[in-house]
């Protein structure tokens, strides 16, 4: 559905902040994107939906079900955002319009998108908002904003964000700033997404782990590790994997890394990104390595080519 191949995006004369990502996302699946801040997630996901700024130089090919990305005219990428391509932004929480109600920015979407009248348009946005778990959709069509609590009007955003028939839904950190309760939800709304497929980045790994069933992981502008969700969270590759998962409250909070940015200077982005902090370095690793193959997964770390 989705193949990404050998993307880096660079701002300007500035290091790369996205490089070289490859991958697929083949249609149903869950995709999660983890990786600290600043890692390049969210650029990523602009990347697809041609929304970076024009500062921003990208190389490499983005399609979509065999349809080139980069380089597509302003008006097409207007057609593939929200009716091919969900987006639920980062920090949406806050993304609803406090003027208006849930159903008339509900309405607007599937409006725009589906030609029918405004009367089965809010009778589509109380189906959408009930199948989402949000209880008595016609009234809460007739809410606004401020009247949700934080869960729910993150649910009505993912249910707007499909409310146009989009297949591919790409979300930025859709727990941010939720109470464990909240994000239960809003892991509810997720699983209720049926057969679309989902690229999903969080920093949430209890997230992650409940809703895909893919991973990949991104640290300083690489993707150093990517599975399946089941191996990925048995049994990480990656000394950094390993480090971020030892570091749940559930494994006993090990903090065996550290967690500070990684270096920019010339030696340190020709070594492996991990090599000032990693417990398994040695002389090889001031190259950096590539992306190998172990069985079906994927990790870059050279204790893998023996
Ligand atoms: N418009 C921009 N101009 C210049 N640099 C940018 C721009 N947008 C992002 N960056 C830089 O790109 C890098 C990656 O940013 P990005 O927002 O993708 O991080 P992230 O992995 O999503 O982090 P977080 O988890 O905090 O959301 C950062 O160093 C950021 O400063
Ligand atoms: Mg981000």
């Amino acid at each position: 559905m989705l193949e990404i191949e050998e993307v880096s995006i660079h701002f300007g004369n500035n290091p790369e902040v996205v490089s070289d990502a490859t991958f697929t996302v083949n249609g149903g699946d869950r995709l999660a994107v983890i990786g600290e801040t600043g890692s390049g997630k969210s650029v990523l996901l602009l990347a697809v939906l041609g929304l970076l700024p024009a500062s921003a130089r990208i190389t490499g090919s983005i399609q979509l079900n065999g349809r080139e990305l980069l380089g597509c005219r302003e008006r097409e990428l207007n057609q593939i955002r929200g009716k091919e391509i969900a987006y639920i932004p980062q920090g949406s929480g806050n993304g609803l319009n406090p003027l208006y109600t849930v159903g008339h920015q509900l309405c607007e979407t599937i409006q725009k998108h589906r030609h029918c009248t405004r009367k089965e348009a809010l009778l589509q946005a109380a189906a959408l908002l009930e199948s989402f778990g949000l209880e008595h959709g016609e009234s809460l069509c007739r809410s606004y904003p401020f009247q949700l609590s934080g869960g729910m009007r993150q649910r009505v955003l993912i249910a707007m964000g499909i409310a146009a028939g989009a297949e591919l839904v790409l979300a930025d950190e859709p727990t941010k700033g939720l109470d464990r309760r909240r994000i239960t939800l809003v892991e509810d709304a997720f699983h209720r997404l049926g057969e679309r497929t989902l690229l999903c980045v969080t920093h949430d790994l209890r997230f992650a782990k409940d809703i895909s069933s893919r991973v990949i992981v991104m640290y300083a502008s690489q993707q150093i590790e990517c599975g399946d969700s089941r191996s990925f969270f048995e049994e990480p590759l990656h000394p950094y994997s390993r480090a971020m998962l030892a570091a749940l409250p559930e494994h006993g909070l090990h903090a065996t890394m550290g967690f500070a940015p990684p270096r920019r200077d010339k030696d340190a982005r020709r070594a492996c990104r991990v090599y000032e902090r990693c417990p398994w370095r040695s002389e090889r690793c001031r190259k950096a390595p590539p992306l190998l193959a172990v069985g079906e997964r994927k990790v870059r770390c050279w204790k893998y080519a023996d």
